[in-house]
């Protein structure tokens, strides 16, 4: 640009803008950088963006004591791996950092209380309340909806009935179709209900069959499941629909035992205090502070007090679900035992709800801030071969957890209540995208026992480090407010073997020499010594790690989205001026390598916009490029699986269905899902809503 502009004329215009690909600028220029509200014309570049944020973030750390030089010295690390493209925090951060908006979070969620309003604000109206100003300013909300009594149900205060937790979700839709996003995108919704839910049948059908692309359009639906339910399931048992609807008699039991009732669970996450009692009662049993009761004692007490509606075969009620999922991709299953054992800080109570995209398993009222590493950054090819710059991803780890940790105090939250949630856990959500290209630069096919292997190795390593950097902010900055030492689960110790995933999927096969080679270093990380340190100084964050989906910024970043497969190679776009062709440029670079790269050859990869099929084309780039659709269910799952076992949070992740899939297919996958211990499962067969957005590489 010197050499056209002249020496110093472009002052304001940094080289580093030319790593950010057409369809990155593109996304910036209509959402992100800044205008001048009067005259609407543009007052940054997305250099100006980064630094933006930067600054904005580093400046956190002056109340922490740091000096001007120090904090001047963090923002230009944070800037440079956001102008970089290794790291990048989610959309609300770009957008609202220093800003008058001041939401920097993308996720949370809100409880819902079974009352219209509540002096504690977290009646139904007061959750539609909350849910509007997260929204406004670019966050997405999670609800449980769960504790409304289903429809029909008695209504004392006015001796009316009921309308139900499905109408009332229909209200929050609407909401959220009025309130755009900081005037810049819709908001999105995660609606759950547990499956004792008297109306669950209603909700499972909510968004299929007549109802697919009409209703609750701004939801994503999941079921809560629990490991007694998916074990009557296998055994073809009944269990009982519950009205969550509490009489309040002062000074009885009541309420507390239709609540454990209704939660029919194996709460064996409460390991350490009941781990003996369980072992005399056997089986499933519920807990308060003072005893502990079997599941039938407390069924008999619920049928005793009314609370229990009819009874289901659990097999059916399973089938119904994937019946749904088939049809249109909702309702997906939240594994809530898992959730739970898994939760480190599992002491403050119980989880029941995520965000939209299910990477954030969170409590009441907590929000949660998510950035993403790309892993395609972190591929070096030199003439010895390919390797993995390890020491590069721990540097910039090392800084991510930093800024995101810095979020939590830059924050400007919309309600109190979340203000006081969140920073008593201080959750973030280190995450990763790219990892399909990280894959094809290394010459690993997604769908093979080394991708999986690299997955499972890469996301123990980001997990380490993370957890490590938190434990150096505590003795810098303190614990997280609710850190206990010894109540914190520290989640490696319930981590799934590789083999064991390799196991329940039935997939055979061993790692190759190349990939062992290439990951050898993660083999020496040392966690109990990380245990002692966390016990010596303390941790800054309750969670560290979640895997999101990146639909925006990996398109920022110029690379895949999340840990998913590609989806497309070559497609056509329809634009007001025409029709053109996109090609995915590392395709292009291997078309290239072939002497492929003729317009021909991509016309017609752009028809299908996969090769697998494709007779004519190299073996190695057929077996290198399956996409989304291409890939077998159990490598999506195999994939989500190894991410999630070194993840203390979510890992969002769409099993995608080629469309002649049967209904098996669903059921195979969701029981999978359940003994891989994911957090939750979401399936979409492909052309299985009639008006499917083709949006490549960006999910719903
Ligand atoms: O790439 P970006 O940071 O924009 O977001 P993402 O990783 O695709 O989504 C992360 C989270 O942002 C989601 O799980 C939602 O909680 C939230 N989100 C939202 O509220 N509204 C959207 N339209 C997209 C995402």
């Amino acid at each position: 640009y010197n050499h056209v502009y002249g020496k110093g004329k472009w002052k304001d215009f940094d080289p580093k803008d030319l790593l950010l690909t057409y369809n990155a600028l593109k996304v910036l220029e209509a959402r992100y950088l800044l205008k001048d509200p009067n005259t609407l014309r543009y007052i940054e570049t997305p250099q100006m963006m980064f630094r933006r944020v930067a600054k904005y973030l580093a400046s956190v750390e002056l109340k922490y004591g740091k000096s001007e030089s120090e904090v001047k010295a963090l923002e230009e690390k944070f800037y440079e791996i956001m102008s970089n493209l290794r790291f990048l925090p989610n959309t609300p951060t770009l957008m609202n950092s220093g800003t008058r908006l001041g939401i920097l979070s993308a996720c949370f969620v809100i409880p819902v209380r079974d009352s219209m309003t509540t002096p504690e604000g977290d009646g139904i109206y007061d959750a539609l309340r909350a849910m509007a100003l997260v929204h406004q300013q670019g966050g997405g909300t999670g609800f449980d909806f769960s504790e409304l009594r289903p429809k029909g149900d008695v209504v004392a205060s006015t001796a009316g009935v009921a309308s139900g937790p499905v109408s009332f979700m229909k209200i929050f839709d609407v909401s959220t179709d009025v309130v755009k996003q900081g005037g810049k995108r819709r908001g999105a919704n995660m609606g759950v209900m547990h499956v004792w839910h008297a109306e669950i049948e209603d909700f499972i059908n909510s968004k299929s069959g007549k109802l697919k692309d009409v209703q609750l359009q701004n939801f994503n639906i999941s079921v809560g499941v629990y490991d007694y339910f998916m074990e009557k399931v296998e055994r073809g048992e009944e269990v009982p629909l519950i009205t969550p609807r509490k009489t309040r008699i002062p000074g009885t039991d009541h309420d507390y035992y239709i609540n454990k009732a209704r939660n029919y669970m194996s709460e064996e996450w409460v390991q350490e205090e009941i781990l003996n009692e369980l072992e005399e009662k056997g089986g499933a049993v519920w807990l308060d502070e003072s005893k502990i009761i079997t599941v039938d004692e407390a069924l008999a007490i619920a049928e005793k007090e009314g609370a229990i509606i009819r009874w289901i075969n659990a097999r059916s009620l399973f089938e119904e679900i994937v019946k749904s999922a088939w049809d249109s991709g909702d309702p997906g299953l939240l594994f809530i035992d898992e959730i739970n054992r898994r939760h480190p800080v599992w002491y403050l109570g119980k989880i029941n709800a995520t965000n939209p995209c299910g990477e954030e398993p969170l409590l009441p009222w907590e929000s949660c801030n998510l950035g993403s590493i790309n892993l395609e950054k972190f591929v070096k090819e030199t003439e010895n071969g390919k390797y993995i710059d390890w020491d590069g991803l721990a540097e910039t780890i090392k800084y991510a957890v930093r800024l995101l940790d810095n979020v939590i105090d830059a924050n400007k939250y919309p309600l109190k209540q979340i203000e006081q949630a969140t920073k008593n856990t201080r959750k973030v959500g280190l995450g990763v995208m790219g990892l399909a290209r990280m894959l094809i630069r290394l010459g690993i096919p997604y769908d093979s026992v080394d991708a999986i292997y690299l997955s499972y190795q890469v996301a123990k390593f980001i997990y380490y480090h993370a957890f490590k950097t938190s434990i150096e902010l505590a003795k810098e900055k303190g614990s997280f407010p609710a850190y206990d030492p010894l109540r914190y689960h520290d989640i490696w110790e319930s981590a799934r073997p590789f083999e064991y995933l390799l196991e329940v999927t039935k997939v055979e096969g061993k790692p190759s020499e190349y990939v062992r080679k290439l990951t050898a270093i993660v083999d020496k990380l040392d966690f109990s010594e990380l245990k002692a340190e966390r016990i010596k100084y303390g941790l800054r964050n309750s969670t560290v790690v979640s895997v999101a989906p990146t639909g925006t910024i990996s398109i920022i970043a110029g690379t895949s989205s999340s840990i998913e497969p590609l989806f497309a190679l070559a497609f056509i776009r329809n634009v007001a001026v025409g029709k053109f062709m996109e090609i995915d440029p590392l395709f292009l670079e291997y078309l290239r390598k072939y002497e492929l790269d003729n317009p021909e050859v991509v016309k017609k990869v752009a028809e299908t916009g996969t090769v697998g099929e494709n007779m004519f084309m190299p073996a190695t780039i057929r077996k290198l490029f399956r996409t989304a659709h291409e890939v077998p269910p159990e490598f999506h799952l195999l994939h989500q699986a190894a991410w999630q076992q070194w993840n203390d949070s979510g890992t969002s992740k769409t099993i995608n269905l080629r469309s002649e899939e049967p209904p098996e297919t669903v059921e195979r996958v969701y029981l999978m899902a359940w003994k891989l211990g994911v957090k939750g499962i979401t399936v979409y067969r492909d052309k299985s809503k009639s008006q499917q957005v083709i949006y490549f590489g960006i999910k719903k």
